[in-house]
């Protein structure tokens, strides 16, 4: 085992963070694994989300679905409803699939190496990694944006990022422990998170300080170095929020593919990644008297929206090819943040 391996390991024992997919670092030493389905999950909605934010979806999930023949066996919407909020849409639809793959096909077992982990939906290979080494103790380095900080501190890696990411694997891969792969991942998240974070790292209570080039140096928050990014592209467009006189409001489906395919929203102009909407009540679904109630903006991988958002209250419902929301089921809708957010705006309602 290295020094850093082994110094990391006596502290996540000690400062791991307790988190609902995971198990005590105690059953980890005495061979103990944890469920595949629990670390698959998990690091589904980890992709570009926080711990924070997973954990009641995660929480949520598990008490709809507690295997995966029961979320094979589900609808695909009762699946966008419950993932609604979570962002990056196209993780439920692989989600599903990848569920009623390996119950279909692979006798409801996840396979426990990462070539064969990373042939399926949605798994890339970050997550193929991350679960062969939590779940199946397979010795293969998982990187990471957390503990690509951490090891470009460790070694001062003057390659910027993205370019870093092949030395910065080789470099964990080299510290890997044999015994205990998915700890030490782990335990290295939760190194980044806790005190190697971005910001003001607390090198004073790292365990790794005394081998770490950059804290001697005085130079943690120089690393990792990164390629600056390219400005966002801005994208403009309208909604319409059509409410009637009980308060129901009215909602449709998206396209199954492209953007938030699949699901929920109130009608909008033409925006997607290449080209602005209408942004005048011109445009709306039918003439009538619609108010301006503002501006969402919103950010998504590639480019900014800023939604008009207009509202009307009806008298009678017209005949539109969607259906109507009382309420009282307007949060059970696989509306994504955006789209509760122009709910909210044109409606005054606060957010449960
Ligand atoms: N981010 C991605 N996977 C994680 C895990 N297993 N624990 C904490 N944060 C994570
Ligand atoms: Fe990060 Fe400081 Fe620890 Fe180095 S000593 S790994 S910079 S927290």
């Amino acid at each position: 085992m290295s020094e850093i391996s082994g110094k990391l390991l006596v502290w996540y024992d000690k400062y791991h963070r307790t988190l609902p997919w995971r198990i005590p670092p105690g059953d980890s030493k005495s061979g103990i694994l944890p469920d595949p389905y629990h670390v698959w999950l998990s690091e589904i909605m980890l992709q570009q989300t926080t711990v924070t934010a997973v954990k009641p979806y995660y929480e949520k999930f598990l008490k709809l679905w507690p295997n995966i023949t029961a979320l094979a066996e589900t609808s695909n919407e009762s699946v966008m409803q419950a993932w609604a909020g979570l962002g990056y849409y196209s993780r439920a639809r692989n989600l599903k699939k990848c569920a009623e793959y390996v119950v279909s096909e692979l006798q409801g077992r996840f396979p426990d190496n990462e070539t064969e982990l990373i042939k399926l939906p949605g798994v890339g290979p970050y997550t193929a990694a991350a679960i062969a080494s939590i779940a199946f103790q397979q010795p293969v380095a998982v990187v990471d944006g957390n503990i690509e900080r951490v090891f470009a501190r460790l070694f001062t890696i003057n390659t910027p990022l993205p370019q870093a990411k092949v030395p910065i694997k080789e470099k964990v891969a080299k510290h890997l422990p044999a015994a205990r792969p998915g700890d030490f991942a782990q335990g290295l998240m939760d190194l980044g998170s806790s005190i190697c974070t971005p910001k003001k790292p607390n090198c004073l209570l790292c365990p790794l300080q005394d081998i770490c080039k950059a804290s001697k140096l005085g130079s943690q928050e120089s690393y990792p170095v990164k390629t600056p990014k390219k400005v966002k592209a801005k994208r403009r467009g309208a909604a319409f929020v059509i409410e009637d006189m009980d308060g129901a409001i009215y909602i449709q489906k998206r396209p199954e593919t492209g953007l938030l395919g699949g699901m929920s929203e109130v009608p909008t102009t033409d925006w997607n990644s290449n080209q602005d909407g209408e942004t005048d009540i011109q445009s709306a679904p039918f003439s009538g008297d619609w108010q301006k109630r503002g501006e969402i903006r919103h950010v998504f991988t590639h480019f900014e929206l800023s939604l008009i958002v207009y509202h009307i209250k009806v008298d009678i419902r017209p005949t539109l090819n969607g259906w109507w929301s009382a309420q009282n089921e307007i949060e059970g809708e696989a509306l994504p943040n955006l789209m509760k957010k122009v709910v909210l705006k044109a409606t005054d309602r606060k957010r449960k």
